[in-house]
């Protein structure tokens, strides 16, 4: 497939422009659809009272009524400028919390009351389902899903829909070797993977899927499936602020020829993320998702010359801080004749308020791709995750970001 690879922006040398191709042809269908220009886009949030959910509703209720509000902290603003509508946008999701979505919005903190007053009428019309009973097992709950996921559509039949799983943190189990569907079904419980129901519904009911979270949906039969009904899927983990910095500045060192030689890499955080994330058996894949990282951008192991390695990331749950989550960084590179150096990075974020606009801009590119005729990962919205979906995904900041302008041309030249 002929593909528009733009050298000025790029930079890059041969191979990288060979990579690219392979990333942009993908598995996509050839199939041209109409464009979306004056599609609404419609939201399903799993996880909707959450945290980033229900900053994700003010935003999008902002989204609805000033655009010009929301739209400069988007990416996507510029990248897909004539292939989206910048409104209207609705959400509506399950939870189980019972509290309203306003109490959830007071709760979480985030927000003050004078950011989210003004859309309260908005936010009224926000649907939140409970989510299947826990009894029904993994069929049960897809189908109960499937048939809110209609309702859903039936509810906004203009728009074009995106489920975004913002579940929290899950233990890791190992799920790669199931075969089908049917073994799928058969083997796994709603219990050993909250997310699954979620994504087989959204799945089969031909909705493209952001997987925010850190917990691996995205397992082979779930790919299969996803490309068999063409939907395209993306994850796993929002690259939100300390990764994403980490990914900038590893890059960056390894453009100068510079040797990492130690990173030690602390998060203090007093939301509900940060609570679940104390449960080792929880925490495991993020911190795996946070650790890879490094060694993968570098190309070697880091501390590799003290037998074990020197990259270190912890999180701490320190309820004084809410969502306003501090990371610390130390890193320590070698340059010429291997003389030390150091650097400290000290982030005091918002991490709702980074990740909400992250999750909106991911809705947007799964329409458009879903548009393009894409199905199955999508390894080229690398730089929104911590542990991309598909294979070669771009490892450094400088590919990521081209490898994202490079499927937004695509995309329009396939749209347009
Ligand atoms: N905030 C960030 O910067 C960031 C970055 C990367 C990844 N993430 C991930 O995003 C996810 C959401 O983060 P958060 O801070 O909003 O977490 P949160 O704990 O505040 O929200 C999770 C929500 O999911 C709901 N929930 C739990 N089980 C459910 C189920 N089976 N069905 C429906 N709802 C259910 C909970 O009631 C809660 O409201 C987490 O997995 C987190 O690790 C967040």
């Amino acid at each position: 497939m002929p593909l528009a690879v733009d050298t000025d922006n790029c930079g890059q040398d041969p191979i990288f422009l060979i990579m690219s191709v392979t990333f942009l042809q993908g598995s996509s269908t050839m199939s041209m659809t109409k464009s979306s220009k004056s599609q609404p886009l419609l939201l399903m949030v799993a996880g909707a009272k959450g945290a980033v959910g229900s900053t994700l509703a003010v935003v999008v209720a902002a989204m609805s009524q000033r655009p010009e509000a929301i739209l400069p902290s988007l990416t996507t603003a510029q990248m897909l400028a004539d292939l989206l509508p910048s409104k209207p946008v609705h959400m509506v999701g399950w939870d189980w919390n019972d509290s309203s979505l306003f109490e959830c919005i007071k709760a979480h903190g985030v927000l003050s009351k004078e950011l989210w007053e003004p859309y309260e009428r908005e936010l009224a019309q926000v649907k939140v389902h409970v989510p299947p009973k826990a009894s029904l097992d993994l069929p049960g709950q897809v189908d109960s899903l499937k048939q809110d996921i209609l309702a859903f559509k039936k509810q906004y039949p203009q728009a074009a829909s995106v489920l975004i799983n913002l579940l929290p943190a899950a233990p890791t189990r190992d799920l790669n070797k199931l075969e089908n569907l049917s073994q799928l079904y058969s083997e796994v419980g709603p219990e050993d993977l909250p997310d699954l129901p979620y994504i087989l519904a959204a799945i089969l009911a031909g909705v493209p899927i952001v997987n925010f979270t850190p917990n691996q949906v995205e397992i082979p039969v779930v790919i299969k499936e996803a490309i068999k009904q063409g939907v395209p899927i993306s994850g796993r983990d929002g690259k939100t602020g300390q990764t994403y910095l980490k990914v900038v500045l590893a890059s960056a060192l390894k453009a100068r020829n510079l040797i990492v030689d130690g990173w030690y890499s602390l998060n203090i955080l007093g939301n509900e993320d940060g609570k679940n994330l104390m449960d080792p058996h929880r925490a495991a894949g993020k911190l795996s998702n946070k650790t890879d990282i490094l060694d993968d951008i570098m190309g070697y192991q880091v501390g590799e010359r003290y037998g074990v390695s020197s990259h270190k990331v912890k999180i701490e749950y320190y309820p004084p801080r809410g969502d306003a989550k501090e990371a610390w960084d130390v890193i320590d590179f070698l340059g010429v004749f291997g003389l030390p150096m150091s650097l400290r990075l000290n982030l005091q974020g918002r991490d709702s308020i980074l990740a909400a606009p992250l999750a909106l801009d991911l809705a947007r590119w799964m329409v458009v791709l879903q548009m393009a005729g894409r199905s199955g990962p999508v390894p080229e919205l690398a730089f929104y995750y911590k542990r991309p979906v598909g294979h070669e995904a771009p490892l450094t900041f400088q590919d990521q970001v081209a490898v994202l302008r490079e499927l937004g041309l695509w995309c329009r030249e396939r749209i347009l």
